[in-house]
C-alpha cells in the first residue's frame, strides 16, 4: 500500500480536491477515487512540474525538498517525469518532454468524458507514472484494466507503483498503443493520454459496439489538440462523436510534430523569388495562444501543411507555413506599427491563401469553439465535420 505520507491528509491536497469539484473537473462519482488514489504515490522522486511564475519546468527533489515536491504534486500542474526519451540525465531539463503527470483537472475531466460503468474494460494508452489506471483501477476493479506503455522504463516504475498501491492486477503492457491491445479485447471503454492525428480505427475495432474512445487528436498543422470522443457504431465499422474541449498532449511517439528544415524550403537569399502581398488578418486574432481553436479548426481544412510562429523581433512577428508533402512555403509577417501583414508564397501550393481561406471560413461559421466539431472513423478514413456528421469540413 501506499506510505502513510502518501495517504495522510494534505491541506495542499484537500485544496486541490476542493478547486477541482467546485469547477467541475471532478465529479462526484470520481470523487473517491482522487481521496483513495494520491498523485504523489505514482510520481518519481525527481521531477520537473510548470512553474506557474516563471512559464517553465523546474526541477523538484522529493529528497532535498520535501515540501516542495508535495506541494506541486498536490498542484493542478503538469508535471514532466520524463525528457528526451529516457536519454537524459540530471535535474537540469532535457530538450523535449516525453511523459509527464497531465493537469489534474484534465486528467480528471477526461475520466468524466469517459464516462465508465462497474464492470467495464478499459484500454488506456500512455500508462505514463501509472496514476490514471490507478484511478481507473479504483472504480472499475484493477483487473478491468489494461494501460500500454511505449516506453519499457516507464511501463516498468508504473507497474512497480501500481503494486504498490494494490493495483497490481492492473496489466501494463511494453508496447505501441497505436497498436492497442488485441488480447484483452474487446474493451467497453478506450482512452489515450497522448495525442494523435491517424490510427483511430485500430482501437475502434478493439471496442465493443455502443463503446466510448477518448483521445487528445489534432492534425500536422499545429499543436494545436482537442480530446474527441467517439461512440463507436452497432456495426463496428465505424465510430463518431463531438470533441469535447481542447487540451494540449504530447503526441504519440511516432507522430510527434518533425519540425520541416527551413533551408530546404526557403532559399539562402531569402524570400526573394516568391509571390508578394497583403493580408488584413492581424496576428491578435490569429495567434490565440496554447488552447487555440483557430489553429485547430485551420488544421481541418488544410492538410499536410505546418506552421511556426516566430518571436517577436523589433515589433515584427513572421509565421512560416511549410508543405508537408512538397517545398511549398509561406510566411506572413505581422508588424505592430502596419494594419496589412506582409505575405510572401513559394512553390506549387499557395498555402498562405490556403490558411486565410480556412480562417475565413472558421470566421463566417460563428467562429466555433472545438465543442461544435467532431470527427468520423471508419475505414475509409478520419471526416472532421462541424456540428453534425453530415456537414463535413471540406479542404
Ligand atoms: C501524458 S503521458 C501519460 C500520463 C499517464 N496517463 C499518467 O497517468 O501519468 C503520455 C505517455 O504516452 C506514452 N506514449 C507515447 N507514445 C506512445 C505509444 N505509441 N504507445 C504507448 N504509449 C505511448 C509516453 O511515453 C508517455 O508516458
Amino acid at each position: 500500500m501506499t506510505s502513510r505520507t502518501d495517504q495522510g491528509e494534505r491541506p495542499g491536497r484537500t485544496e486541490l480536491g476542493r478547486f477541482l469539484l467546485e469547477n467541475g473537473f471532478l465529479t462526484t462519482d470520481w470523487a473517491p477515487a482522487f481521496a483513495a488514489v494520491p498523485r504523489t504515490a505514482f510520481l518519481p522522486d525527481v521531477m520537473w512540474p510548470h512553474d506557474r511564475e516563471t512559464g517553465t519546468a523546474v526541477a523538484v527533489s522529493k529528497a532535498e525538498d520535501p515540501d516542495s515536491w508535495y506541494a506541486y504534486a498536490d498542484s493542478n500542474v503538469p508535471i514532466v517525469t520524463q525528457w528526451d526519451d529516457g536519454h537524459h540525465s540530471g535535474t537540469e531539463p532535457g530538450t523535449v518532454f516525453t511523459s509527464s503527470s497531465s493537469m489534474p483537472s484534465v486528467v480528471f475531466s477526461m475520466l468524466a468524458d469517459l464516462d465508465v460503468r462497474p464492470g467495464q474494460r478499459v484500454l488506456e494508452i500512455g500508462a505514463g507514472t501509472g496514476w490514471n489506471a490507478g484511478l481507473l483501477a479504483h472504480r472499475l476493479g484493477a483487473g478491468n484494466v489494461v494501460s500500454v506503455e511505449v516506453d519499457p522504463d516507464l511501463a516498468r516504475s508504473a507497474r512497480e507503483a501500481l503494486r504498490r498501491s494494490g493495483y497490481g492486477a492492473v496489466e501494463v503492457v511494453t508496447g505501441d498503443g497505436l497498436l492497442g491491445y488485441p488480447p484483452r479485447a474487446p474493451y467497453a471503454r478506450v482512452i489515450a493520454t497522448a495525442g494523435l492525428r491517424t490510427g483511430l480505427m485500430t482501437w475502434v475495432r478493439q471496442t465493443t459496439p455502443g463503446g466510448i474512445l477518448l483521445a487528445p487528436w489534432g492534425t500536422y498543422y499545429g499543436y494545436a489538440e482537442a480530446t474527441v470522443r467517439l461512440v463507436v457504431a452497432d456495426d463496428h465499422n465505424s465510430a463518431s462523436g463531438h470533441f469535447t474541449r481542447p487540451v494540449t498532449f504530447m503526441r504519440m511517439r511516432s507522430q510527434r510534430l518533425q519540425h520541416p528544415e527551413h533551408s530546404q524550403y526557403v532559399p539562402a537569399r531569402g524570400t526573394g523569388g516568391a509571390d508578394k502581398s497583403t493580408t488584413t488578418i492581424t496576428e491578435a486574432e490569429f495567434l490565440t495562444g496554447s488552447l487555440d481553436v483557430v489553429g485547430f479548426a485551420i488544421g481541418l481544412r488544410v492538410r499536410n501543411c505546418t506552421h511556426i510562429a516566430d518571436r517577436k523581433h523589433d515589433g515584427k512577428r513572421p509565421v512560416w507555413f511549410y508543405g508537408l508533402t512538397d517545398r511549398s512555403w509561406a510566411v506572413v509577417i505581422f508588424q505592430d506599427d502596419r494594419e496589412e501583414a506582409t505575405v510572401y508564397q513559394s512553390g506549387p501550393r499557395r498555402l498562405w491563401d490556403e490558411v486565410e481561406s480556412a480562417y475565413r471560413w472558421w470566421d463566417s461559421q460563428g467562429r466555433p469553439d472545438v465543442q461544435r466539431f467532431g470527427l468520423t472513423v471508419s475505414a475509409e478514413g478520419q471526416a472532421p465535420w462541424l456540428d453534425t456528421p453530415s456537414n463535413i469540413v471540406a479542404r
